[in-house]
């Protein structure tokens, strides 16, 4: 018996965030709307996501003894997150600056703070929350060589699920423990190096099993997802809802994903789960704010 039912090995960041019309190319100055800050970060945004639904959560991450530090315990604590495995001081908490346009789309750029600071060691360090834990999960806001370092750790008994984001070419030993490997259209590009033979996602996700995962799972945004864990490539469908914030979609999407899969679901059931719970983090402003609980899923279908 397990005492997590997942453990997410990632990052912690205070969003700051302004919405805009459009944003600024280079060299341009936009006015957007007021500042509004936010707990998020792919790591905890997952532990938060998955713990509001109910799953037994822990978080390994790093954050600053600073407010934003506190900002992200807070979020995690109150969502029923274990945060025995967030480890503070030392370093500034890490920061992500997003911008917010009309229809919802955001784009971000990362200042990783602490969260560089994630090393193998304290992978070595957290071997019995590794061991506790049925469903581990990473991303990339945090170093490769931590992901390596939990790969080579990972409990005989675990399942490993990884959202290579912000995408980098994978070593053949990290492809090969993902089940899944949970990409976007961008991430897929990049694992694939570029050498896509087609426009179709559904040929993605065959090249991307190609290279060594056990699963694979594309998200197609508001066209729902795309799964595989053999020759068959199937679509999942997502819920029509109006979108008026995507940040941390992805996450609650990979976080309800790797529950699931955990809790026994086949990849195509769990992922249309998780399809329901991405489609309902959306509709509200923010990341970890965002996340619904298992009831408000339910509503959804
Ligand atoms: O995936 C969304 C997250 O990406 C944001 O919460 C931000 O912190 C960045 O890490």
């Amino acid at each position: 018996m397990f005492d997590y039912d997942l453990l997410v090995v990632g990052s912690a960041n205070a969003d700051l965030v302004v919405g805009v019309e459009r944003r600024p190319g280079a060299g341009e100055t936009v006015l957007g709307g007021d500042l509004a800050v936010h707990a998020g970060g792919k790591g905890a945004n997952q532990a938060v996501a998955a713990a509001r639904l109910g799953a037994r959560t822990a978080l390994l991450a790093r954050v600053g003894d600073d407010d934003h530090g506190r900002l992200l315990l807070d979020s995690l604590r109150s969502a029923g997150a274990d945060t025995v495995g967030v480890l503070v001081g030392g370093v500034p908490t890490g920061v992500a600056l997003i911008t917010v346009d009309p229809s919802g789309d955001n784009s971000i750029v990362v200042s990783p703070g602490a969260n560089a600071r994630l090393a193998p060691e304290d992978i070595r360090v957290a071997g019995s929350l590794l061991y506790a834990s049925h469903v581990i999960s990473a991303q990339l806001e945090i170093p490769l060589e931590t992901v390596v370092e939990v790969v080579r750790n990972l409990p005989e008994d675990s399942r490993f699920v990884l959202n290579p984001s912000p995408p980098r070419p994978l070593p053949t030993e990290v492809l090969a423990a993902c089940d899944p490997l949970v990409v976007n259209e961008h991430e897929a590009r990049v694992i694939l190096g570029g050498a896509l033979v087609s426009e179709d996602p559904a040929d993605w996700a065959r090249l991307l099993l190609a290279k060594g995962p056990r699963s694979v799972v594309v998200t197609l945004g508001a066209r729902g997802a795309l799964v595989c864990d053999g020759a068959e490539v199937t679509r999942v469908p997502s819920p029509e809802v109006d979108a008026v914030d995507t940040t941390g979609a992805g996450d609650a999407f990979t976080a309800a994903l790797a529950w699931r899969l955990g809790a026994g679901a086949p990849l195509r059931e769990a992922a249309g789960y998780a399809a329901r719970v991405g489609a309902a983090a959306v509709t509200k402003r923010g990341a970890q704010e965002s996340y619904p609980t298992a009831a408000e899923v339910e509503k959804l279908r």
